[in-house]
């Protein structure tokens, strides 16, 4: 199979695009011949090894951590997911810029119906952030506030419509260019960072969702109410803010999950959240998507097309 490959940490120029053999699954794995794979900031941090030590990525390194495909071979111990099954998933190793992916049945599940295999790619690394977010730690509820940073961005843009499906409303920053979207995609309010300081507009909210960092982050403790939270899945929250503001503050480190995936299939079926893709790329310019992913500036999703959408 042909494979976007990495044989050294480094730069988008390590990426080789070349033959790799195709993987064999395990009794509990399946084989996935893949449509599209999602692109993702944390795909560069990999790349140069950043993040080697912390989860054990080894080379050669094969990226992509969101897949969408339909499943060729099933191992003995696959017993929901049959060959034929068109699903998506957050890859937890891995391995999605490539021809045929691994993946299990504890991260697939099957692909929204309304979605071709490249949205659908889009969606589950950044989905299952948000939702882990505000659903699992937040446990978000109908009528209070939200504030999410960086609404346009990959988890932001899920974010802001799985709080408008969960009746929340939404406060949500992104820069000039990016305020339509935000709107488009259910905000409340809009507010373009480069212009205004959030703080000037959002008050006693009850949850705060950063993909920032640095001094949005350090801004953010005071506009949270009492007994309020604020989630972050970038730097840790600073505990003597927290408890000057008498609010609780988590660090989020997202994983993948096959029943909550199929929760937020469900919401995508319904036409209540629908992914933002700006740009689709053929495989063989993985390198170009991932100088893009470093930017921190991405609209909604970049996906990487491997093959044709099956017919039928
Ligand atoms: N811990 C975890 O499990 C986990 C999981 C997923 C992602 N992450 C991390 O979370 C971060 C965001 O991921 P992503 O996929 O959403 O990234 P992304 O697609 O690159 O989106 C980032 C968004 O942030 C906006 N932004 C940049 N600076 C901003 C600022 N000062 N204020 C408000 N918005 C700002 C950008 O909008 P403009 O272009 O309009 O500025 C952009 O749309 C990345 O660092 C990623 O590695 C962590």
């Amino acid at each position: 199979m042909k494979a976007i490959v990495a044989h050294e940490y480094g730069g988008p120029e390590v990426l080789k695009y070349e033959e790799m053999p195709v993987p064999e699954p395990k009794e509990n794995e399946i084989l996935v011949r893949m449509i599209a794979s999602g692109v993702n900031p944390a795909d560069p941090l990999i790349l140069n090894g950043e993040f080697a030590k912390e989860f054990g990525t080894h080379l050669p390194l094969i990226l992509g951590y969101d897949m969408a495909g339909v499943v060729v071979k099933t191992g003995a111990k696959v017993t929901k997911l049959k060959v034929g099954n068109p699903v998506y998933a957050y890859l937890l190793w891995g391995g999605g810029w490539a021809e045929y992916c691994i993946s299990n049945e504890g991260e697939s599940a099957i692909k929204p119906k309304s979605l071709s295999f490249v949205d659908a790619a889009s969606v589950p690394l950044t989905a299952l952030t948000a939702w882990q977010a505000l659903v699992d730690i937040g446990k978000i509820q109908a009528g209070q506030t939200v504030l999410i940073h960086g609404g346009s961005g990959g988890v932001g843009s899920f974010a802001i419509q799985i709080a408008k499906a969960r009746g929340a409303h939404v406060i949500a920053t992104a820069s000039t260019a990016n305020q339509d979207l935000l709107k488009q995609i259910g905000a409340d309010i809009a507010i373009d960072y480069t212009k205004q300081k959030f703080e000037e507009i959002a008050h006693d909210v009850d949850l705060v969702l950063d993909p920032v960092g640095r001094d949005t982050l350090a801004r953010s403790y005071g506009v949270v109410k009492k007994g309020g939270m604020v989630i972050t899945i970038v730097s840790r929250c600073d505990e003597a803010e927290l408890k000057k503001h008498g609010i609780r503050g988590a660090y989020l480190s997202s994983h993948p999950n096959a029943v909550e995936l199929a929760e937020i299939t469900n919401l995508i079926d319904a036409g209540k959240i629908k992914p933002v893709v700006s740009q689709v790329l053929p495989l063989t310019d993985a390198a170009k998507a991932d100088v893009q992913a470093e930017t921190h500036h991405t609209r909604g999703k970049i996906v990487l097309k491997i093959a044709d959408e099956p017919k039928g």
